[in-house]
C-alpha cells in the first residue's frame, strides 16, 4: 500500500488529499469559483495569491482529516503541469518543501494524468486500457491509457477546449462564469433542435475529416451569429433554446468521436474526466450510444471530474509504487503533452 499527500493547484481550485492507492483518505477543495466570477473568467495573478494565502490551510485541513501522521506518508505530490505558471508554482513549492523538510520521495504528476486516475477512484477495479474522454475548460482529448505512464493522444481539439466553449457561450448570452453549469441547467428548459448548429470538423488534406479531432471555435462564433440575428427581432433572446442547441451540438460531437476511436481500437471502456463530463446531454448521449455499440462508459462523481487533488494522488501513489521519483529542481510548464 503507498499512502500520498498531494497537492493540486493549477487553475483556480486549490486541493490538497490523502490517497492509500485507490482509496481517499481525505479529499479538501477550496474553490476561488466566487472570487474569478466578477471578472467573468480565471485571472491568473489572482489565482496565484488566492493559493498562497490558502494553501497551508488546506495541507493542514486534508492531513487533518485523513488521520495520519507525516511519518504515515510515503510521499508528496503537485501537479507540475500544465497550467497557470504561477499558480502551478505555489502548490509545486509546497510539495517540494513538505517532502524536504519530512524526507519523503517528491513526484511531478501531469494534471491530465491526474484527470485519468479520477475514474479509478470511483472504480478501484478499473484497469488498463481503456479510452479516457477527457473535456475540461482547457483540455479535450481522447486518450488511449495502455498502462501507468503510458498515453496516448488519440484526439484532440483544434482550437478551444469543450469546457472552453461552455464558458465562452455562457458570456456571450450573458450568464455569467462558468457557463458549463448554468448551460446545462437552461439546456433543460429548452428544445435541443430549435436551431442547427454546425458541429465542427477538421478536414484532412487527403479529403474527408479527422475521425477525432474536433474544434469548437466555429461553433461558438455560429452562436454568436445567431444572438445578433436574434436580439434586434426578439423582444426576449431565446436563451433556453440556444443553450439546448449548443449542448447538443458538443454531446454529439464528442459521442460520435469517442464511439468510432473505441471502436477502431477495440477498446470496450470509455472513462470519462473533467468538467464537461458533468454535463447531463453527455451523459445521455454517450450513455446511449455506448449502450448501442457494447462499450462501458464510466462517469466519476462530479467531485471527481473538476479538478481536485485526490487524482493526483491517486496517479502518484501508483508511480511510487513503481519506484518512479522526480527530482526537487523539478519545473513547472504552463503547456506539456502527456
Ligand atoms: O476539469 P475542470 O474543473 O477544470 C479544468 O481543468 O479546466 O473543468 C472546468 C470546466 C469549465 O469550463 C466548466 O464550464 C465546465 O468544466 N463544466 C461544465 C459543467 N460543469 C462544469 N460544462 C458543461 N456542463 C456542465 N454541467
Ligand atoms: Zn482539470
Amino acid at each position: 500500500m503507498t499512502t500520498v499527500l498531494a497537492i493540486e493547484t493549477s487553475c483556480d481550485e486549490t486541493g490538497v488529499a490523502v490517497v492509500r492507492d485507490r482509496q481517499i483518505l481525505s479529499n479538501v477543495v477550496a474553490s476561488q469559483i466566487a472570487t474569478h466570477q466578477k471578472y467573468g473568467g480565471v485571472v491568473p495573478e489572482v489565482a496565484s495569491r488566492q493559493h498562497l494565502a490558502t494553501i497551508n490551510g488546506v495541507i493542514a485541513a486534508a492531513l487533518g482529516e485523513s488521520g495520519l501522521a507525516w511519518a504515515e506518508i510515503d510521499g508528496i505530490a503537485a501537479t507540475c503541469a500544465p497550467g497557470l505558471v504561477g499558480a502551478l508554482l505555489m502548490g509545486l513549492t509546497a510539495a517540494k518543501t513538505l517532502a524536504l523538510l519530512h524526507n519523503k520521495p517528491f513526484l511531478g504528476i501531469h494534471h491530465l494524468e491526474g484527470h485519468i486516475y479520477a475514474s479509478y477512484l470511483s472504480e478501484p477495479d478499473l484497469q488498463p486500457p481503456f479510452l479516457c474522454l477527457l473535456v475540461s475548460g482547457g483540455h479535450t482529448s481522447l486518450i488511449y491509457v495502455k498502462d501507468c505512464g503510458h498515453y496516448e493522444t488519440l484526439g484532440q481539439t483544434r482550437d478551444d477546449a469543450a469546457g472552453e466553449a461552455f464558458d465562452k457561450v455562457a458570456r456571450l448570452l450573458h450568464l455569467g462564469y462558468p457557463g458549463g453549469p448554468v448551460i446545462d441547467r437552461l439546456a433543460r428548459e429548452g428544445n435541443p433542435h430549435a436551431f442547427s448548429l454546425p458541429e465542427g470538423q477538421i478536414s484532412l488534406p487527403e479529403g474527408g475529416f479527422h475521425p477525432y479531432d474536433s474544434s469548437f471555435s466555429g461553433l461558438k462564433t455560429a452562436v454568436l451569429r445567431l444572438v445578433q440575428k436574434l436580439e434586434p427581432q426578439t423582444p426576449e433572446l431565446p436563451t433556453a433554446d440556444i443553450a439546448a442547441s449548443f449542448q447538443e451540438t458538443v454531446a454529439r460531437s464528442l459521442t460520435k468521436r469517442a464511439i468510432a476511436c473505441a471502436r477502431n481500437y477495440g477498446l470496450s471502456t470509455i472513462a470519462v474526466g473533467g468538467g464537461v463530463a458533468a454535463n447531463s446531454g453527455l451523459r445521455e448521449h454517450l450513455t446511449a450510444a455506448a449502450k448501442a455499440h457494447n462499450v462501458r462508459v464510466l462517469f466519476p462523481p462530479l467531485k471527481f471530474c473538476t479538478d481536485n487533488a485526490a487524482m493526483i494522488a491517486c496517479a502518484a501513489a501508483e508511480h511510487l509504487s513503481r519506484g518512479r521519483r522526480s527530482p526537487l529542481t523539478l519545473g513547472v510548464q504552463s503547456r506539456m503533452s502527456l
